[in-house]
């Protein structure tokens, strides 16, 4: 028996990657990628929304990418408002709410600052839950979901720990579990990314760049989604 909840793509999760080498081929500078990229979150999204996906978690910024240069760094952080600014309304109007995982307190003021307004405005929205991970590494989301239930525990407001309890403290709190975690442009690593949650995702590794990732391609990979056969450690029914 087929259950189609099980074929549906509910939580879809993007390791956007790739921006700087397709800028590179282009002979222009790595943050002309980030921008193509940045406009392509645009894209994606809408088209996961169409596309039955209710939860999109993209990955901006992780806590790694603190590494890179200066520049690139600076321009990173100042993108958020650049996207925002192009393309809240057209998010509002189309009903999507932004969530932000991540640790916000140690972005640059203005960043954050954007973030938490997107995040406020689009807080009553029911469609696609848009969420963006800045500033976010699993093992520092899971680190202070242990050191908060800890203190919980000490003071007496938290009872024995289970998955659902612990799952409360993580960044993705109230969200389903992943379904499918893509990644772009041929690497095939999981990156510090979601870690505790896509422990039974279908996981799909592209060549295409994120830059090159269109709604095309978006389509082949829920299709090949929907081929797979996710038995959750079970046996399959046949
Ligand atoms: C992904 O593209 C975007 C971020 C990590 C911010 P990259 O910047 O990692 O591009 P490549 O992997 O160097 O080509
Ligand atoms: C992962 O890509 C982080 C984001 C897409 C934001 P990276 O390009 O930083 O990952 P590594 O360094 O190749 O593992
Ligand atoms: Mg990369």
């Amino acid at each position: 028996m087929i259950d189609n909840n099980e074929k549906k793509c509910r939580h879809l999760a993007v390791i956007m990657d790739g921006n700087g080498r397709w800028a590179k081929a282009q002979g222009k500078p790595r943050t002309a990628g980030h921008m193509v990229g940045a406009d392509n979150v645009r894209t994606i999204a809408i088209a996961a929304a169409e596309m039955g996906v209710e939860y999109l978690t993209l990955y901006a910024f992780s806590t790694e990418n603190w590494k890179r240069s200066k520049d690139e760094v600076s321009y990173l952080m100042k993108l958020p408002a650049i996207f925002f600014k192009k393309y809240m309304k057209e998010f509002l109007d189309r009903g999507f709410r932004i969530r932000i995982i991540g640790e916000m307190d140690d972005l640059p003021e203005s960043t954050a600052a954007v973030l938490k307004e997107a995040e406020t405005e689009s807080e009553k929205n029911t469609g696609l839950s848009l969420n963006i991970a800045m500033n976010y590494g699993s093992h520092r989301e899971i680190l202070l979901a242990a050191k908060a239930y800890a203190e919980d525990y000490k003071n007496g407001s938290a009872g024995d720990l289970d998955e659902e309890l612990f799952e409360s403290y993580l960044m993705t709190k109230d969200m389903p579990p992943v379904d499918l975690l893509i990644r772009t442009s041929g690497e095939m690593r999981i990156s510090n990314y979601l870690l505790w949650q896509i422990a039974y995702a279908e996981l799909e590794f592209v060549p295409e760049s994120w830059p090159e990732f269109t709604p095309e391609v978006l389509r082949r990979c829920l299709e090949e989604f929907r081929q797979r056969d996710r038995r959750f450690g079970g046996v399959k029914n046949v």
